[in-house]
């Protein structure tokens, strides 16, 4: 492809071009303000490539996603959750054997020190649990020192992150109902760990239903990377400085906090309740979304980089109704959601934006049907993220084009003035 050609100012600048391995075009700016004094400005990002990325393909216009090549679709309900994760972070599928080996070490390093165990008593009963799942991942960079350059050292702390984030999730749990804690064993899959972490009894055996975990097993897998996304270009800009594992990746969780990103599950549930318990009018909604002057939006709808079916959501309402069947459950806010979403399908206003279901809209239906209190829906994004987070973490790391992550600004504020001191 020939280069790019930029005129400024009535003079040519030639731009490298390169193309990615599914055709996208990037446009290397390197040399943009060295040869031509000018920046780009792109508020949102929503036309700058940061990297080259070899984790995750997403075509939002053809609603593809795909995990190392793969398509969501072949794997969310088709693998485990520890093998997609092994994928995700190692760039292939595990053998039998290393399957079994990796999911036991992630199980054996799903301990929390037992010192950080204590915190949990610390913790306003305020605390919201992202809150607190943030702040123990950034503490245990206190427990697990050193890193740097120490490979062994960098995969250990990995199953350590994916090990214990979903320990922390559901100690949190426990801690905020009074309950005493339960610890995971080898011989359930990680997210039969959770689920026995979050709803056993010390009192007696707790058989975990399979319909629950094969849900929690997909659920996970779709939420496991979704390229740059907000809260992974948080792990990067904060990795680019070279601070350790722990600190990148609870800043991925305090940027998905946030209900424009992951916290937008939570979001939907509450939206869901408020139509409902509003004689379920969502025409009213609809119409609150669409004025100017309102800040509300439809929670659960629209995407940055989809302008056409979001696979995961197409996958969740498939799984929505089927799980709910098999577990006896009718879920009067799924009929809110199945109606509000058939209204705004064909309303011109969202029509026109492409604006669909993304994956919170049916998530927390799903969720909720497990049992997991509201509040938790953001932390179980979390928990499926933690291998995206990481695998960008490594990626960025071993690039050889790694720089500290810092953009530029076109000022606009006073020109030079001077300070007169009063006589
Ligand atoms: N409800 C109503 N209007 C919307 C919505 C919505 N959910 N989403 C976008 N729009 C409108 C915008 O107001 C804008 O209208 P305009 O052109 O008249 O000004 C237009 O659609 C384009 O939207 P942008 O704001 O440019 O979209 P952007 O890419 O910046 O934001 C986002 C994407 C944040 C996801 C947005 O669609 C939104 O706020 N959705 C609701 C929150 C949500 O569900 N977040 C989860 C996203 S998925 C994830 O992070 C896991």
């Amino acid at each position: 492809m020939d280069n790019a050609k930029l005129i400024l100012d009535g003079k040519e600048y030639e731009l490298p071009v390169f193309v990615g391995s599914e055709n996208e075009v990037g446009i290397d700016i390197r040399k943009l303000r060295d040869t031509t004094g000018a920046v780009t400005y792109d508020p949102g990002f929503a036309n700058t490539g940061s990297c080259r990325s070899a984790i995750t393909y997403i075509d939002g216009d053809k609603g593809i996603l795909r995990y190392r090549g793969y398509p969501i679709e072949e794997l969310a309900g088709k693998v485990r959750f520890s093998a997609a994760a092994y994928l995700l972070i190692y760039g292939r599928l595990p053998t039998e054997l290393e399957f079994l080996q990796w999911r036991k070490q992630l199980t054996l390093n799903s301990f929390i020190h037992a010192s950080q165990v204590n915190f949990f008593d610390n913790f306003s009963t305020l605390s919201h649990p992202m809150n607190i799942l943030g702040s123990m991942v950034s503490s245990m960079s206190s427990f697990y020192p050193g890193e740097a350059d120490d490979k062994d050292l960098i995969h250990h702390n990995i199953q350590r992150l994916i090990g214990q984030v979903k320990t922390i999730a559901a100690f949190s749990y426990r801690k905020s109902v009074g309950l005493p804690y339960i610890y995971p064993r080898t011989d359930h899959s990680y997210a039969a760990n959770f689920l026995r972490m979050m709803f056993a009894t010390p009192a007696e055996e707790y058989v975990v239903p399979k319909v629950m975990e094969e849900a929690l097993d997909m659920l996970l897998i779709l939420h496991m990377d979704h390229e740059q996304n907000c809260s992974t270009s948080t792990v990067r800009m904060v990795s680019s400085t070279m601070s350790n594992i722990y600190a990148s990746v609870s800043a991925g969780i305090n940027a998905l906090w946030g209900r424009l990103h992951g916290g937008a599950n939570e979001a939907v549930l509450n939206m869901l309740q408020q139509i409902a318990d509003d004689d379920g009018d969502y025409m009213k909604y609809i119409e609150m979304a669409k004025r100017k002057d309102d800040s509300f939006k439809l929670m659960g709808f629209g995407h940055r980089v989809y302008k056409n079916f979001d696979p995961r959501a197409k996958i969740l309402k498939e799984a929505v109704d089927k799980v709910l069947t098999e577990l006896g459950i009718h879920d009067p806010l799924l009929d809110v959601a199945k109606g509000l979403e058939e209204v705004a399908l064909k309303d011109e206003f969202f029509v026109e934006r492409k604006l669909y279901p993304n994956v919170d809209f049916y998530s927390g239906i799903l969720y909720r049907a497990l049992g997991i209190p509201t509040e938790m829906f953001t932390v179980l994004f979390a928990i499926g993220r933690m291998p995206g987070w990481i695998a960008h973490f490594l990626e960025m790391r071993a690039d050889p084009d790694l720089r500290i992550q810092r953009p530029r600004q076109v000022y606009i504020g006073e020109n030079l003035r001077h300070y007169e001191p009063e006589e």
